[in-house]
């Protein structure tokens, strides 16, 4: 890592060091809630948008030049590494991701190839880029948790209660267990195209894995998250790990290697830490939706969020999940100011 990204604040905090100030950057900070996507993605299909280097480039940079947010996150999706081996899937929108042939049996797991970097040429190239844009900004690459991308490629969709996910999980465990060893292994290799070609930190969004028990998460899901941020070390490149509903998991995710844990709104940060243990930083932990109140209550609940924030060990301020579409950018610009100057130091 260049030492100017390897200082910069983001990775500092990232890495439990003093900060001049609490970094901050919003999960799905690109997209959705900005005026300036909605035009360059006009007619253009997701999918065809995270394959396309300059649109990436362009949408990447659109936050951070609005906000002035410490780190950037890579504009992509968790299901880009799966089309890329060829597994039939699309973003619908207002749906998400929608997979044509669920898998749902051995035959089904078995198409699963692993992932290569000249499969992903268009994310190599889009880093590359973005990390001479950004100069000083360190950028985030992503991928999705083991278990939030079997539950997609298992139900065929987005699912509120994970059925035939957990029918799988409980019911074949050896089939399960094959399906997460073939997910991590793609997840950690389109991990590593991101880190080798310029991103400075990266996170993994096991967003549906809070639908999991603890001990269950031990069993079904921890040795493979494990095996990711293991296979990681050797990059030197801060791990993120974030689910959401996660605070009965915030102890067991703390053993899974990561350097960060991300939190969710729904656990104060003073007590996530105590849940996460020692030797971790914390990423989060603002509502989302808070920011559609008026600003006066989204300024006494970030500094609400910095002072629990003291508490752990280093603090990159997020929110608790994404932002909503709904979002006015006025009040994300408003709050990263908020965030710089309530925790100067
Ligand atoms: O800041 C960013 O937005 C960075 C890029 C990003 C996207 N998806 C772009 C996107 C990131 C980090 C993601 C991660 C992602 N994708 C997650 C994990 C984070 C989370 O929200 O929990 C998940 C579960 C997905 C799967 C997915 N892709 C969903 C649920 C959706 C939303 C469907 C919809 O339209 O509401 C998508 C599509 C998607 N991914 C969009 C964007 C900007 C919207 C598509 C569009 O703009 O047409």
């Amino acid at each position: 890592m260049k030492p100017q990204l390897a200082e910069s604040v983001f990775v500092r905090a990232c890495r439990r060091e003093a900060v001049p100030h609490t970094p901050v950057w919003y999960m799905r900070q690109a997209g959705r809630s900005l005026p300036e996507y909605r035009r360059v993605r006009a007619g253009v299909e997701m999918l065809t948008a995270c394959a396309t280097p300059d649109l990436v480039v362009e949408i990447t940079m659109q936050p951070v030049r609005r906000y002035g947010t410490d780190a950037a996150i890579f504009f992509s999706d968790i299901v880009v590494p799966l089309k890329a081996i060829g597994v039939d899937l699309d973003i619908k929108p207002g749906v998400g991701p929608v997979v044509g042939t669920p898998i749902r049996d051995k035959a089904g797991v078995d198409t699963l190839r692993p992932l290569e970097p000249d499969d992903v040429p268009y994310v190599t190239e889009a880093v590359g880029a973005l990390t001479g844009e950004l100069g000083g900004t360190p950028l985030i690459g992503f991928a999705g948790g083991p278990f939030t991308l079997a539950s997609y490629l298992i139900e065929g969709g987005p699912s509120k209660n994970h059925d035939r996910t957990k029918a799988m999980m409980y019911g074949e465990p050896e089939l399960w267990h094959s399906l997460m060893e073939r997910l991590g292994a793609i997840t950690l290799a389109f991990l590593r195209v991101q880190a080798l070609a310029g991103a400075s930190a990266v996170q993994l969004f096991d967003s549906w894995v809070g639908a999991v028990a603890p001990q269950d998460y031990r069993t079904y899901v921890l040795p493979h998250t494990s095996r990711i941020f293991a296979g990681l070390a050797d990059l030197g490149v801060p791990r993120i790990h974030f689910g959401v509903g996660t605070g009965e998991l915030l102890g067991v995710m703390g053993e899974a290697g990561a350097d960060v844990v991300g939190v969710d709104w729904r656990v104060p940060l003073d007590e996530a830490a105590l849940r996460v243990g020692a030797g971790k930083a914390l990423q989060g932990n603002l509502d989302p939706a808070i920011l559609l109140a008026p600003w006066e209550v989204v300024e006494r609940r970030a500094r609400d969020v910095l002072e629990r924030g003291r508490v752990a060990e280093g603090h990159v301020f997020n929110l608790g999940h994404g932002v909503l579409p709904s979002t006015d950018p006025d009040q994300l610009a408003r709050l990263t100011d908020l965030v710089h100057e309530a925790s100067a130091r």
